[in-house]
């Protein structure tokens, strides 16, 4: 696929970037700062460790010192609406570039935030909106972990995390990998991402355990990736669905 970064440089050279040794959730900061300050143009908020990393539904991101990259962009919606799936969907696309371009890996999709190899988790996504006081949506806050550096994880992510340093089996260029990864995310706007997205999900023909925010649970498989970045699966008794939000896993055969 052609693809080229344009205007990275320049974007680059003129992004607003708010650097953290250590803060509570830099999704937290981007927020913060939206309230007070309306930016204009995208701001870039980075922490050496967070004390209160989020991941999707309440959990905590694993956000040791030093041992990943935690990182949120702020950015105005302007006049052209999108939605998170969307915008999370083509950071995955982005993240999975830069990892391939800099570090030779080779990163898949899991629906819809989470970034894959062999079989453990990468790195997590975490899009929120930041809402008017009329209830529009003013911006996207799209937060991004990454396990960088080989480190005892908490238990109950120990069997499925895996660090950059393990793939690679060295020690890796954290500094310039965020570099390379400043430049992808803040390239003008792709809009072919999705066809990129289809081509590096881990879902796609596979069977799995579907899990609605409503509570209701079912087993189907996925069919494909729809244009804004749902999940189209059949279910058992052969109905096909259109999911927009939910939380899926394989099921084990
Ligand atoms: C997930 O795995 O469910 C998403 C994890 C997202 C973690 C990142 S780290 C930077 C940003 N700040 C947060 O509190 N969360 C995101």
């Amino acid at each position: 696929m052609i693809r080229t970064k344009t205007n990275a440089n320049k974007n680059l050279q003129n992004a607003r970037i708010i650097r953290y040794d250590v803060t509570d959730s830099t999704n937290t900061r981007a927020r913060e700062y939206a309230k007070e300050n309306a930016p204009d143009s995208p701001v870039v908020f980075i922490a050496e460790a967070q004390s209160a990393g989020r991941g999707r539904r309440g959990r905590s991101f694993d956000s040791s010192a030093g041992a990943g990259i935690y990182i949120s962009f702020l950015m105005p919606v302007g006049d052209r609406q999108k939605d998170a799936a969307s915008i999370t969907a083509n950071a995955a696309v982005k993240l999975c570039r830069a990892l391939e371009e800099f570090f030779g890996i080779s990163a898949g999709i899991k629906w819809v935030n989470d970034i894959y190899v062999n079989d453990r988790k990468l790195a997590g996504i975490l899009a929120e909106s930041v809402l008017s006081d009329s209830g529009e949506i003013k911006y996207y806050i799209c937060g991004i972990g990454i396990n960088i550096f080989k480190r005892e994880f908490p238990a109950e992510i120990r069997e499925i995390a895996i660090t950059v340093e393990e793939i690679i089996a060295k020690k890796p260029d954290k500094a310039g990998f965020l570099n390379a990864m400043l430049a992808e995310f803040l390239s003008d706007e792709d809009e072919d991402f999705i066809v990129e997205y289809r081509k590096r999900s881990i879902l796609i023909g596979e069977e799995i355990s579907v899990y609605l925010f409503s509570g209701e649970s079912f087993f189907a498989t996925v069919q494909d990736v729809g244009d804004g970045a749902e999940l189209i699966v059949k279910t058992e008794d052969g109905k096909i669905k259109s999911l927009t939000s939910a939380e899926v896993s394989v099921r084990k055969k």
